[in-house]
């Protein structure tokens, strides 16, 4: 058994974990959400100076939590790819001294891998081959999970990610950030069918449509014009019908991608992963969809969903079980396919 502490600031969290093998001992979560809401999203300077404040208590408190000491401790961990490059720093920076100070072997993580190992945490008897909708603030992604460093990209977004598309939309309604668990609660109590939004195909050159790619900035536009057309009319804008026909059309388009493509390879799981994870209307409609296609559907606790550092420790925790560490000269990536995970271990 491999225990990790693991640390994740790739973005707007500051984590720090403890997970022994896909067991989370410990899983402190910072959120700079309140800091980031003044500036309507994220400001990556913003977010370094935050992750550099909070970083070392964040890494007290996971050990504290755990009730363990450094020498329970099996090998550090850090999200070193894609992200912000500053906020990715602050957590490498961590990670290498640590590792250092008390002679741990140390690991960079893929963000992306993180998300996929979210699933694992909450699934522990979840083994590969299955396919992973990882949908977020930054990746729409449909993944077929081969092995532990293995995966192969089955679909993509062309342009805005599902989450982005969320916090965007949020902003045209002059909601507050991030938007999509805004939008989530406003949805309850508005009509999905109030209004015909475009599902977001992606056309190809040969005629027809890609299966599995999405495109959510049309969609997004749609919104606007819309927005921009009801305002001319005047009155009030329907805000919460709004937001329910957008959050409709992004989890049908969501939902069938992911259904066809685990039929079409044969998968019999899905693990879905990233903040919009969390969405309310996705998780139903892919339970419902799942059902009726005798496929198992798994999300992670929301716990898991957003940002943390326990689905970092336990990536790090399988590669560090089959050998594979970092180099410490190792550095951060704002960008890196999920195919070239293997890069990261000597
Ligand atoms: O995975 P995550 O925490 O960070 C990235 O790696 O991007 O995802 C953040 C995204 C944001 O765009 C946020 O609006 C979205 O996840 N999100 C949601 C919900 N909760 C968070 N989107 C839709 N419904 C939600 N309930
Ligand atoms: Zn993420």
């Amino acid at each position: 058994m491999a225990c990790i502490l693991a640390i994740e600031t790739s973005c707007d969290e500051t984590s720090v974990a403890i997970v022994c093998d896909r067991n989370c001992v410990s899983n402190v979560v910072s959120s700079q959400i309140a800091i980031h809401r003044q500036y309507g999203g994220i400001v990556p300077e913003v977010a370094s100076r935050s992750h550099v404040e909070t970083i070392n208590d964040a890494i007290a408190q996971s050990l504290t939590e755990a009730k363990l000491d450094w020498s329970d401790i099996d090998a550090i961990a850090t999200t070193c790819a894609p992200g912000l490059v500053g906020a990715l720093l602050v957590g490498l920076t961590a990670a290498k001294t640590l590792a250092i100070i008390h002679h741990k072997p140390f690991l960079g993580v893929h963000h992306l891998e993180g998300h996929i190992y979210a699933s694992y945490l909450s699934q522990p008897d979840l083994e590969p081959p299955f396919l992973c909708l990882l949908v977020s603030g930054g990746h729409t992604s449909l993944i077929y999970v081969k092995d532990c460093g293995k995966y192969e990209m089955l679909g993509a977004t062309r342009d805005d990610a599902a989450g982005e598309a969320f916090d965007k939309v949020a902003r045209l309604l002059k909601l507050s950030y991030p938007g999509g668990p805004i939008i989530d609660k406003l949805a309850k109590e508005g009509n999905p069918k109030a209004f015909k939004l475009p599902e977001g195909k992606v056309s190809l050159p040969s005629g027809g449509y890609h299966p599995y790619d999405s495109s959510f900035s049309g969609l997004k536009t749609a919104v606007l014009r819309l927005v921009n057309q009801l305002e001319e009319e005047g009155g009030e804008l329907p805000v919460k019908d709004i937001a329910a026909s957008f959050q409709d059309t992004v989890a049908r388009s969501l939902t069938k991608r992911a259904i066809n493509c685990a039929l079409d390879y044969g998968l019999n799981t899905i693990a879905v992963g990233g903040g919009v994870a969390a969405n309310s209307e996705l998780r139903k409609q892919m339970e419902v969809a799942g059902m009726s296609h005798n496929l198992r559907v798994l999300f992670p606790p929301l716990k898991y969903c957003t940002d943390n550092a326990a689905m970092i420790g336990c990536a790090a925790a399988d590669h560090f079980n089959r050998g594979h560490v970092s180099p410490l000269t190792l550095g951060v990536k704002s960008r890196l396919a999920i195919t070239e995970v293997m890069e990261l271990y000597l």
